[in-house]
């Protein structure tokens, strides 16, 4: 007798499973090292993976209402996008222009416009605005093969604000087949108010944001923006600390745009991941390898701000860092598609196929502390499932610029179908 499955996908030319990393991400040469079954199968019920293996075996032993035949084509775990600015209102695209003509992006946030003006747009929002940008920005992500995104507060700057913008993605969580991880990002710029006082910003984010946002529990990680002229490292390990106390876990925007030391910061307060890293110094990173935080990098972030420098991924993952790479999905960085990263990971950080397909699906699972539930595909974890229509691995980034996607599984449903979201699925 054959035991039921609800969904058996069988003859995948690649089933990319990156089994194996769920306790420890996968660092130097496992990042190439993805457990790829050829002829692969998985067998899905209820929303979970219960089986992997050959297809010869799995077509022998299940039988499923749903069969796809997944015959040159990969199966892949659904990919994570572990740093999203997904929730603002309004939209930045005059500033490309001032770009262009050399003003640089923290120039632009002096004068009021960059994060400060999305502040504006979104303190003046609803929680249900908000909500309906985000279902279409996770529509769009879906269909592009993400299945969990962090998503950061950080545009309403104030307790009201930063408070209706978690809501809004616990809202958004409940209404969308993605799942939406929430960061508290009080510290994303000094708001107006405290323009000439930022010290007392700080304060209002220790003693009155951090305790009720923890005590509503709308966010499970605390994240700092700890650049020049924006928050010091001093502000960065106050913020930080703080949240831990309330079991918020520590993330940091670091050496993004100027070298502070926020690698090393991120090693001193246990932070999961330490995000951009242009600038990090060879101490920072080797604080990062030692005490495996993940090194979230995001390639289009040097591309927007026009400054070009990109990290230095090569020697990141040579020292040991465990590499995750992200789309950074924010109003001066409007990329919902996550294979435009991917393929920058690979033509600017010079990151294999590989590599970068590890970066997006188990590491940046590690990124955002759910490497037990998703990343992988592993008997027992959720049913997220991408197949991309291409014949090995080897064709993600050498082939780019039109969606590799033909389904997506996520929980155990199709809801992707030759490369069409299938609405009734998504939303709830
Ligand atoms: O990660 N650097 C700070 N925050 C974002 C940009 C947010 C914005 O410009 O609105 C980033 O690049
Ligand atoms: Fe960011």
């Amino acid at each position: 007798m054959k035991k039921s499955a609800d969904i058996l996908i069988l003859h995948a030319s690649e089933l990319v499973t990156l089994d194996g990393y769920s306790d420890k991400p996968a660092v130097k040469s496992d990042m190439r090292n993805l457990g790829i079954i050829r002829d692969g199968a998985v067998a899905i019920e209820n929303g979970r993976i219960i089986d992997v293996g050959k297809s010869s075996s799995l077509a022998e032993k299940y039988s499923a209402e749903t069969v796809i035949n997944a015959d040159k084509k990969i199966v892949l775990p659904g990919f994570i996008d572990a740093h999203t600015h997904l929730l603002f209102l309004g939209s930045r695209e005059e500033e490309l222009t001032y770009k262009l003509e050399g003003m640089s992006y923290l120039e632009i946030l002096q004068r009021g416009g960059g994060i400060l003006k999305t502040v504006r747009e979104t303190r003046s929002a609803s929680i249900q605005e908000l909500v309906k940008a985000g279902i279409e920005r996770l529509d769009n992500m879906l269909v592009h093969g993400v299945t969990t995104v962090e998503g950061k507060s950080g545009y309403g700057l104030d307790v009201e604000n930063e408070i209706k913008m978690l809501e809004a993605y616990k809202i958004l969580n409940e209404k969308h087949v993605v799942d939406v991880i929430p960061t508290l990002l009080a510290a994303h710029a000094i708001p107006p108010e405290y323009k000439d006082n930022p010290d007392e910003y700080v304060d209002l984010i220790i003693d009155e944001i951090i305790p009720k946002v923890a005590e509503r529990k709308l966010a499970r990680f605390n994240d700092v923006f700890v650049e020049k002229g924006v928050f010091t490292i001093e502000h960065g390990r106050r913020i930080l600390l703080r949240g831990k106390e309330y079991g918020l876990v520590p993330k940091i925007h670091a050496d993004e745009i100027n070298y502070l030391g926020g690698a090393e910061l991120a090693g001193e307060v246990g932070a999961i991941s330490a995000d951009h890293l242009a600038r990090a110094s060879d101490k920072g990173l080797k604080i990062l390898a030692d005490k495996g935080v993940i090194g979230v990098l995001l390639p289009t972030a040097p591309m927007v701000l026009m400054d070009y420098s990109y990290p230095n991924a090569r020697k990141m993952i040579n020292m040991g860092v465990p590499i995750a790479i992200a789309s950074d999905f924010n109003p001066n960085c409007w990329v919902e598609n996550i294979q435009v990263p991917m393929f920058m990971a690979t033509y600017f950080l010079k990151m294999t196929p590989a590599e970068v397909i590890t970066a997006v699906t188990i590491n940046a699972a590690h990124a955002i502390g759910l490497s037990h539930e998703v990343g992988s595909i592993s008997v027992g974890k959720k049913a997220d499932i991408v197949i991309l229509d291409v014949p090995s691995h080897y064709w993600i980034n050498y082939k780019f610029g039109t969606n590799l996607v033909d389904t997506v599984i996520k929980n155990g449903k199709i809801v992707v179908e030759k490369g069409k979201l299938k609405n009734r699925e998504i939303r709830s």
